[in-house]
């Protein structure tokens, strides 16, 4: 199953709430799923400690380092677990070791130039595991907080993006109370009392795991063994089907 790391060096640009989105709704379609929580600021452990047990098929891991976790990404892969690593924001050997494994890195954002110089700063840490292991690891930005009227930075923003070859998760992830609420009362969007429009946060939510696991799909069809050719648009969207999440294929190399 796939190993999806969580990155930017940006703190607050929505690393934890990307994986906590992504991983309940992945785990509602019917996957089974492994957080590794490899931040020190533990949000993702925090989040699973506010219910007394947490949505159904999902694991958190917070023993992790960068001595062990290629082997556990490996062990957690064959036991037919999706992993979603939400990664420290500074460039360490735990954040390249996660990158290594990854068949897809995920950099959150807010659409402003400054977030997305920085944010982009993780395209450098997965240039350099691309030519150390000699394949191509694939990545896509994803928007966070954003408004239903986009501003003019924000279409600037997607613009400079799409120029530069880089994909864009869409739909982007809107600014909703429903997501900030998730690191205060835990679980998932379907079991939270309702905070503003929840038909609208869910729906999102949704279609944004959607939108990353068709990512993945179309990438295995394209192959992934050349190295450092950057991502293209992505391709078609494909509904997740019937309760169950096959396996987009995972290709875990040795690490570096
Ligand atoms: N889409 C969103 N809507 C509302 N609040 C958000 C959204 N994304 C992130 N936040 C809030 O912004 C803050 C930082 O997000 P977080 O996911 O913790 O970032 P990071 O893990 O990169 O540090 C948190 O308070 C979080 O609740
Ligand atoms: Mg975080």
């Amino acid at each position: 199953m796939p190993t999806i790391a969580v990155a930017s060096p940006k703190g607050g640009s929505g690393k934890s709430t990307v994986s906590v989105l992504l991983g309940t709704e992945m785990a509602r379609a019917g996957g089974k799923v492994t957080f590794l929580d490899c931040d020190p600021n533990r949000s993702i452990s925090i989040w699973a400690r506010l219910k007394d047990k947490l949505p159904a098929r999902i694991a958190v891991r917070n023993d992790i380092d960068e001595n062990n976790i290629v082997s556990r990404i490996r062990e957690l892969d064959r036991g037919g677990r999706i992993i979603i690593a939400d990664l420290e924001g500074i460039a360490s050997r735990l954040v390249s070791r996660a990158i290594s494994q990854a068949d897809l890195v995920l950099i959150p954002m807010r659409a402003t130039a400054l977030d997305a110089n920085i944010g982009m700063q993780t395209a450098g840490l997965i240039a350099k595991q691309e030519r150390v292991l000699a394949r191509r690891i694939r990545y896509a930005v994803v928007l966070t907080m954003t408004r239903a009227i986009l501003s003019q930075q924000h279409r600037k923003t997607e613009r400079r993006l799409k120029q530069q070859g880089i994909a864009v998760i869409r739909p982007s992830l809107m600014e909703r109370a429903a997501f900030a609420a998730l690191f205060d009362l835990g679980g998932d969007l379907q079991a939270m009392p309702a905070q503003g429009r929840m038909d609208k946060a869910i729906a999102n939510a949704r279609g944004f795991a959607m939108a990353v696991y068709n990512h993945l799909l179309t990438q295995r069809q394209e192959g992934t063994h050349e190295p450092a050719r950057r991502p293209r648009v992505q391709g078609q969207q494909r509904p997740i089907g019937g309760g169950q999440i096959p396996d987009p294929g995972s290709q875990h190399p040795t690490a570096q």
